[in-house]
């Protein structure tokens, strides 16, 4: 399972004074840099991986005039290994997230481990409003609103994925061919969905590091930031306790007279900061990302390490968070530290702002950080803002019954393997024991 050490564009809502300013914190599986990226691309472009684009409906749910507009999905398909439709061999459906295929294909490694001796189709679904797969003509248009984005949401996306997997059985005249589906994070929650909702469709769903227990009805004991703490403590003491400190150091440094300039100044900002919170959310975004996504070449070991040898004579606390960010970004002249949103994320954030409301804030245990509980009150207040239209933070629990989770696990729903690496901070949201039942 290593292998699909995935876990996606993640938001973190950070609530009360700084929901104001950052609403919505993406940790973005970007390469850090470019020659990584290119490195990736290459990778992903395997022989015999088609792309393909589907005439998708918008609306799946009504018989309005309006639902019967389509817009063009893209999926990706590799036979290579596939032993064919006489042999019933599998199909793995790999569920797109919120990135685009592309992104997809140059990080996602489980399908492509496992199809060859598994003899498997392999098959990678776009999610509705990322990527190319666009409706109303374009991202400007399908990002432009309510009205537009209303049709970004899981039940559409598993309905997109229900028709596609159709076709591509019947493309493939594949009828006994098992299908299972396979997602991370977000995705994962839509393989566990797609199973229960589309069972006479997917044999299996393999749910990676899917916090899909992390909702307003099913409130894990601990949050996200539980287990960055607890990973960094765990990783260095004496870096914990720097980052600790170094919230409170940076308040005092801020009230001197011109404070926000002398940070500025100390960490390089590219442009003069207007308030602590926008500090505070970058040196946040870094730790939470390193805990996220701790992969062997960015590990919380060195990024640590980094922190405590940046230690020197004047005992300069925010020095030594300062080579933490010099590790983390490169040693550049400036960091910008207002990040443009992308498209992805503008879908995302609607998503976020409507369905998948994950209630992550800064609990007391959470000891790593100045403490910030996630209010409800005042994320619904933000989205009504900004879209006209509030969340519906119940609505997911409603709709797929997750509640208490064992028991309708074994009532209706089966051949689910949820999968999560326990230093994992989305594994506060996952269901750790393993159900299956083959
Ligand atoms: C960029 O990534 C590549 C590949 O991982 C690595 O070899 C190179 O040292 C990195 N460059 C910088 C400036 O970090
Ligand atoms: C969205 O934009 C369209 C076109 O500009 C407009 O007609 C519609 O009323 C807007 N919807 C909302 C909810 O603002
Ligand atoms: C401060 O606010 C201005 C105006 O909104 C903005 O352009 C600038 O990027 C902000 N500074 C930082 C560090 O984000
Ligand atoms: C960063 O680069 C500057 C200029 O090249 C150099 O003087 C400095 O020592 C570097 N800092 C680190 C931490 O490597």
């Amino acid at each position: 399972m290593s292998s699909i050490f995935l876990f996606m564009l993640i938001s973190s809502t950070i609530s009360i004074a700084r929901s104001e300013v950052t609403p919505l914190r993406i940790f973005a599986k970007i390469p850090r840099n470019a020659s990584e990226e290119r490195q990736q691309v290459d990778d992903s472009t395997d022989s015999d991986l088609k792309i393909f684009y589907y005439d998708q409906n918008l609306d799946h749910f009504t018989f309005t005039p309006k639902s019967y507009m389509t817009f063009q999905q893209r999926y990706a398909i590799q036979s290579k290994h596939w032993a064919g439709a006489n042999d019933n061999a599998p199909i793995l459906a790999y569920l797109g997230e919120e990135s685009s295929l592309e992104t997809d294909l140059s990080v996602i490694g489980f399908l492509r481990d496992n199809g060859p001796r598994l003899k498997a189709l392999l098959v990678y679904i776009e999610h509705r409003y990322y990527g190319t797969s666009m409706p109303f003509g374009s991202g400007k248009e399908a990002l432009k609103n309510a009205s537009t984005l209303g049709y970004l949401n899981s039940a559409q996306a598993l309905a997109d994925y229900a028709a596609i997997l159709l076709h591509v059985k019947e493309k493939y005249s594949a009828d006994h061919s098992p299908i299972i589906v396979i997602g991370g994070s977000y995705g994962g929650m839509l393989a566990a969905w797609f199973r229960l909702k589309y069972p006479h469709i997917a044999l299996g769903a393999l749910a990676s590091s899917a916090p899909l227990l992390y909702f307003q009805d099913t409130l894990p004991i601990h949050g996200y930031y539980y287990i960055v703490t607890k990973v960094f403590k765990e990783t260095s003491e004496s870096c914990y306790n720097t980052i600790r400190k170094s919230w409170e150091e940076i308040d005092r440094v801020a009230f001197k007279p011109n404070g926000l300039l002398i940070l500025t100044k100390k960490f390089r900002i590219c442009n003069t900061l207007n308030n602590t919170i926008e500090l505070k959310n970058f040196l946040d975004t870094i730790y939470a990302s390193a805990a996220q996504y701790n992969s062997n070449q960015y590990p919380v070991a060195s990024l640590c390490e980094a922190i405590n040898n940046g230690v020197n004579s004047e005992n300069d606390l925010l020095g030594q968070i300062f080579a933490g960010v010099v590790y983390d970004r490169g040693n550049r002249s400036c960091y910008p530290i207002s990040v443009q949103p992308t498209e992805d994320s503008i879908a995302w954030k609607w998503q976020t702002c409507s369905e998948i409301v994950l209630p992550i804030g800064h609990d007391e245990q959470d000891t790593m950080f100045q403490t910030e509980p996630f209010r409800m009150d005042i994320k619904i207040d933000g989205c009504k803002l900004q879209y006209g239209v509030p969340p519906r933070p119940h609505w997911v629990t409603a709709y797929y019954g997750i509640q208490d989770v064992k028991l309708i696990l074994r009532r209706f729903g089966s051949n689910i393997i949820f999968s999560n690496g326990l230093l994992d901070p989305y594994s506060v949201g996952g269901e750790l024991f393993l159900f299956i039942n083959f």
